[in-house]
């Protein structure tokens, strides 16, 4: 049983092996949150843990009833207006123009498993026994409405998922102006907020916070998650580290406007909020409608961020990640852009793709520029067929069957959310934009976003898409979606609907994705918004991987890999070696170093490879041959930070096989200088007892204990020393018998 129900105190308790989660019924039917962390024992009543008590100027649910004030005390899910003056997790405008609501306990269901949520991506069990799920019901009568709080804990895993939804049953109508998924009250506010911040092209750098009395956050209005701000979020103790030390990690598996808050009252309770963004959202119900927030995850860890990291990489591997391609190794791949953009033809892409084969590339990705008159970023989207036969005489098929002859996988690029104006879709169709009637439209890399909350523009698009994958062999599509939404506004709703249209709008993808991935349940999906403006959990449920970012180099995917990897597996982050100078940053770093980083991340080439020299040719060829012989490792292992690039003139990190037997360590060093001291790393993840073999070398045969606490010694001069740019190491660690020392 890992969710009680305590009769006498009407206490939830939930818990496994490694947290509690303690809710409390008041005796007026609110909830209030009692404890969570590390687990703790049952004892026979919980209700201290809620500190209460009279004081001045507190505003009382009843009249001399001084017990519990909402505005003093950790509330479960609050509300607006009846004296919890923080920021509500529900809000609900009624008929009368009234924004209070009073929802009491009803009922509650406790089951074994986990039900997956409706139209939304959520984690899943594939076997009931791995979850259970609780759902409190609370009623307001005078809205007439209900709201389900849901709770699942899975046995193997510090993590509670959390949702909320509110079905109406009166003969009017509400509106939600506001619905977190979740609301988490803690006791005090010793904690640092760590965020994953940026820009296109250096998206998810992690920046800590001091978390301070009043309101601090961050979110998306952009229409996708966006390359500002992940929907992700950290609170740690100040004197967590990477292996030490409590952090909860917070995460909203949703790829549309989202919200991430916390606040810190006058008396030191934390609130944390997470969910829709409340600034572009606003749900009508009428009678018997029901509305459904999206999930959320909250990961509780006491061994410091690497580990509240592999617990997520782990449950986004196994339970987010569905279909063909979970848990399954990633072809190494060669996309086109940087090399051609969408200067391309027939013929150069088959010398690309030729000499990539020759190499040991497995799958070659036709990127932007194979559809309408595409000849540059202001025409053709939207034109999901070849007209352009220069470019491509014998279309797609044609192409794809010379790359399958070849004995490649073939792959496409789309971006079905766009259109330009100079294309066929928009002059048939103007009125399929989003766009809010006289009012001046801004573009946004010369497109526009179509309307997929009008069932016509989706029909039409899955159309010409569906065609085009079943026309040619198709087993890899990146979904692209370059440029965020602006006067969001959709002519086929209703004035009084225009508040759905953002969440409407990602819905319609969640169930465009869908249907792909139904009907074509082969096909690798890379989701992609100019990079990584829409890496987020709720894409890895369609996408199993997503383009991390549109910078390339080297030395800044270190940060950008890193800290994506406080959220996401290494399995989930597309990661290609390309042409120096770098396109984005003009950087030369070596061809070892550029295979180095990409390794740990779904791998691949993004330049043509006839550019290079035959040495270089050849190295990418061991490149290749190395990737294949450890990619489970790389992609799959348990992954540890190590030096964190955005602190120090270096990075490492580790992959170890869940056995510890095998284990890769990346070394990398930012900006030399001369004449440093010994450089070793602290290894970790290792067995302690285990005999390693570092690099398959005899004469390097050490413990997991020495690696670990006394360090792996770096050497110190030449292409390997410290004194050298940009330069990088692999090390390879293997356990072996003790016996052969
Ligand atoms: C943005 C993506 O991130 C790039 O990789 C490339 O696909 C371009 N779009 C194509 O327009």
């Amino acid at each position: 049983m890992m969710i009680e129900f305590y009769e006498k105190t009407k206490e939830f308790h939930i818990h496994n092996d490694w947290i509690s989660y303690i809710i409390q019924v008041f005796e007026n039917g609110h909830l209030g949150n009692l404890y969570f962390g590390k687990k703790i024992k049952r004892n026979r009543d919980f209700s201290h843990l809620l500190q209460t008590g009279e004081r001045a100027m507190a505003i009382y649910p009843k009249e001399q009833e001084y017990d519990i004030s909402f505005q003093h005390t950790k509330m479960e899910y609050p509300v607006y207006g009846t004296g919890d003056f923080r920021f509500p997790a529900l809000e609900i405008e009624q008929e009368n123009g009234s924004r209070i609501t009073d929802f009491r306990y009803e009922s509650h269901k406790i089951y074994t498993g986990k039900t997956p949520l409706k139209d939304l991506p959520s984690l899943y069990v594939e076997k009931e026994e791995e979850a259970e799920t609780l759902e409190i019901n609370l009623w307001d009568e005078v809205c007439q409405a209900r709201l389900t709080l849901s709770y699942t804990i899975y046995q193997d895993a510090p993590v509670i998922c959390r949702n909320a939804r509110v079905k109406y049953f009166g003969d009017r109508s509400i509106k939600i102006q506001k619905i977190f998924s979740t609301s988490l009250d803690l006791p005090d506010s010793n904690y640092e907020m760590i965020q994953l911040s940026g820009a296109w092209a250096r998206e998810r750098y992690p920046k800590t916070r001091k978390l301070q009395q009043g309101i601090q956050g961050f979110g998306s209005t952009c229409g996708c998650s966006s390359a500002e701000h992940n929907p992700f979020l950290i609170l740690k103790r100040p004197y967590t580290t990477e292996d030490q030390g409590e952090a909860f990690g917070f995460s909203l598996i949703y790829s549309g406007n989202h919200m991430e808050q916390v606040e810190v009252n006058t008396h030191d309770i934390t609130r944390v909020l997470q969910g829709i963004q409340p600034e572009t959202f606003c749900w009508p119900l009428h009678n018997e409608e029901e509305f459904q927030s999206p999930e959320a995850l909250i990961v509780y860890a006491d061994h410091g961020l690497n580990q509240m990291s592999q617990v997520l990489h782990r449950l986004y591997q196994r339970r987010l990640v569905r279909g063909t391609w979970r848990e399954k190794e990633r072809p190494i791949l060669i996309n086109n852009w940087e090399a051609t953009e969408m200067n391309f033809t027939e013929e150069k892409i088959l010398q690309i793709a030729k000499k990539a084969k020759d190499l040991g590339v497995e799958l070659f990705v036709l990127d932007d520029g194979w559809f309408g008159n595409r000849e540059n970023d202001t025409c053709g989207l939207g034109d999901w067929y070849v007209t352009n036969f220069q470019k491509l005489p014998n279309g797609v098929k044609g192409l794809a069957e010379k790359i399958v002859k070849l004995g490649m996988g073939f792959g496409i690029w789309i971006e079905p959310e766009m259109v330009n104006k100079d294309s066929e879709l928009y002059r048939k169709h103007p009125e399929w934009l989003l766009q809010t009637p006289n009012r001046t439209l801004s573009p946004g890399r010369n497109q526009y976003v179509l309307d997929f909350t009008n069932p016509d523009v989706v029909e039409y698009i899955y159309g010409m898409i569906k065609k085009i994958l079943q026309s040619a062999p198709i087993s890899y599509v990146k979904w692209d979606m370059n440029r965020y939404i602006t006067e969001c506004y959709s002519l086929t709703q209703s004035p009084e609907t225009q508040g759905t249209v953002f969440h409407k709008y990602i819905l319609a993808v969640y169930r465009f994705y869908e249907r792909l991935i139904q009907e074509f349940p082969q096909i690798l999906f890379e989701s992609c918004a100019s990079g990584g403006a829409r890496f987020d959990a709720g894409m890895l449920y369609y996408a199993p991987q997503a383009w991390t970012s549109d910078d390339t180099d080297a030395i800044e995917r270190l940060k950008i890999q890193y800290g994506t990897s406080y959220a996401y597996p290494i399995s989930s982050m597309g990661a290609h070696v390309s042409a120096v100078p770098n396109q984005q940053v003009g950087r030369t770093t070596s061809l070892s170093t550029r295979g180095n980083v990409a390794m740990f991340g779904a791998y691949g080439y993004e330049l043509d490879l006839n550019w290079l020299s035959l040495q270089e040719q050849e190295g990418v060829k061991q490149q290749i041959l190395f990737m294949k012989k450890y990619r489970r490792l790389l992609q799959y292992g348990t992954f540890y930070r190590i030096h964190n690039p955005f602190t120090e003139q270096k990075a490492a990190w580790i992959m170890v096989s869940e056995d510890k037997s095998r284990a890769m360590l990346g070394y990398y060093r930012i900006l030399g200088a001369p004449n440093q001291g010994w450089d070793r790393v602290y290894v970790k993840g290792l067995d302690e007892d285990k005999l390693y073999r570092v690099n398959d070398d005899d004469n390097q045969v050490y413990y997991g204990s020495e690696l670990m606490y006394a360090g792996f010694m770096l050497e110190y001069t030449g292409e390997r020393g410290s004194n050298r740019d940009f330069t990088s190491e692999l090390y390879y660690f293997e356990a072996i018998e003790n016996e052969e020392v």
